[in-house]
């Protein structure tokens, strides 16, 4: 299938013809890769001589079908000492044991909520924090909360999507926290929209919980149940985040699980269907694929045609891995160690959403925008160990009660924990990724 198999592109440097090879690099730079790499000088290494830059040793899975700059640049640098076979796809790989362990504890970061604060909720087993990302065919370098926040000085930040998205603003602002404390300069009545800035850096980091990033009503409460269902437009965009859209540099954004759950579907403002919610019986059936669908190209038409031109990265789907029931009814997630490879494959509804979430990201037309995708599901997939499980309110007695009805959280992480890993793959696509 071919999401499992992206195409890897012929690698165009040779040892040899470094003319060619120059004459190529440039016209690449200022076709192709003008928006990326703008941001990349600009952001990173502004004002270093091409020659100076650090060497890129891999590139990242995206989907446009040019050739690649930066390997052929990082080739002419060095003398084609490093060039490679192939190309390493970051998001492919194997999680390899970390005897170091966390780059903070659930003690060292203030920003931790509750839910995610396994270890303060009592969770026994600490073996799942002693694993790193090792994509196949080079390294992944650790999140380098230092250079991030020089990097990204008087830059602003925006994670958009639903309460995966709340769950890794943590993660990435307690990577952060070791070099510098932020602030909450906003946060809205629910907080479920915030606001840090890190004054020293002024780098502004914003969560914005949108999490159908269209225009929706009814869904109040998480877990609560509606009286009525979700009413989402699938024409509109969320109001939430592309009101301050203008404001962000960087924007990390996301669909996810709530486009599961039963809605009406609003297009032109006119109720044009449902899912499964037989007893409006005037009502079409229409598919959570065509919603999800809809939805993404909206999306990148809106980054498509407005004329702010935000480093833009799409997240996917976030795995869950409910075992012996659902969330609702009993499923849990008591493993302790990460799969091997091919030993868990996911839900096909899982691997449906995704595959919608590939094939629209492949056919965007970016238009000038730097857009890329940070695919976290397969290796988040391996990590069944990594949830909150029962450990997502204060259950000091490990899960020994087995006829006690508890709720398990198997969708959401501990922090620390591998959504951690994200931030490492967020630093590379931000560095040193090529452009879609
Ligand atoms: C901080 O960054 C913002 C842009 O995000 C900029 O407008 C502002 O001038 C910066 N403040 C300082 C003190 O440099
Ligand atoms: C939306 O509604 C307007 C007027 O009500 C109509 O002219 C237009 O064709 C409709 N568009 C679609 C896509 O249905
Ligand atoms: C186990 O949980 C059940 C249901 O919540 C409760 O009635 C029972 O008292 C619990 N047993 C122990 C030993 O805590």
């Amino acid at each position: 299938m071919w999401l499992w198999n992206w195409d890897r592109w012929p690698l165009l440097q040779r040892r040899g013809n470094q003319f060619f090879a120059k004459l190529l690099v440039s016209m690449l730079l200022v076709g192709f890769s003008f928006r990326c790499l703008f941001f990349f000088f600009s952001d990173s290494f502004a004002f270093l001589p091409l020659s100076q830059q650090p060497l890129r040793d891999y590139q990242s899975v995206e989907n446009n079908g040019a050739s690649d700059a930066s390997v052929l640049e990082a080739a002419l640098q060095n003398g084609v000492e490093n060039s490679r076979e192939g190309k390493c796809d970051l998001f492919t790989g194997e999680w390899i044991s970390n005897p170091s362990g966390p780059a903070y504890t659930s003690e060292s970061c203030p920003f931790i909520e509750s839910p995610q604060n396994c270890i303060k909720n009592g969770r026994p087993d600490t073996g799942y924090l002693y694993w790193r990302w090792k994509p196949y065919g080079c390294n992944l370098p650790s999140f380098d909360a230092e250079k991030f926040l020089d990097v990204m000085r008087d830059k602003s930040w925006a994670l958009v999507g639903d309460s995966i998205s709340r769950n890794h603003v943590q993660s990435l602002i307690c990577l952060l926290v070791k070099v510098e404390e932020p602030v909450e300069v906003y946060h809205d009545e629910e907080f479920k929209i915030r606001r840090w800035h890190f004054h020293s850096h002024n780098v502004t980091i914003s969560v914005i919980w949108s999490p159908f990033l269209v225009k929706a009503e009814n869904f109040r409460h998480e877990l609560g149940v509606s009286s009525s269902e979700i009413e989402i437009h699938l024409d509109i965009l969320d109001e939430k985040w592309i009101s301050q859209y203008k404001n962000f540099d960087y924007i990390l954004i996301s669909g996810g699980p709530w486009f599961l759950r039963t809605a009406i579907y609003w297009e032109n403002n006119t109720i044009i269907g449902c899912n499964s919610c037989q007893e409006k019986k005037n009502l079409a059936e229409i598919s959570v694929q065509y919603a999800f669908r809809k939805v993404l190209r909206l999306l990148y038409h809106f980054f498509a045609t407005s004329e702010h031109k935000p480093f833009i990265m799409y997240r996917s789907w976030p795995p869950s891995h409910f075992e012996y029931g659902e969330w609702f009814d009993g499923g849990r997630c008591s493993r302790t160690a990460p799969y091997k490879e091919g030993e868990f494959m996911g839900t096909d509804l899982e691997h449906l959403m995704r595959g919608i979430e590939l094939e629209e990201f492949k056919n965007a037309v970016v238009n000038g925008a730097c857009l890329k995708l940070l695919d976290i599901y397969r290796l988040s997939l391996l990590r069944p160990d990594g949830h909150s499980g029962p450990y997502r309110t204060f259950r000091p007695f490990d899960n020994k009660n087995k006829s006690a009805s508890i709720q398990n959280d198997c969708l959401h992480w501990c922090l620390p924990g591998p959504i951690d890993f994200w931030n490492d793959l967020i630093m590379e696509l931000v560095l040193n990724g090529k452009p879609k």
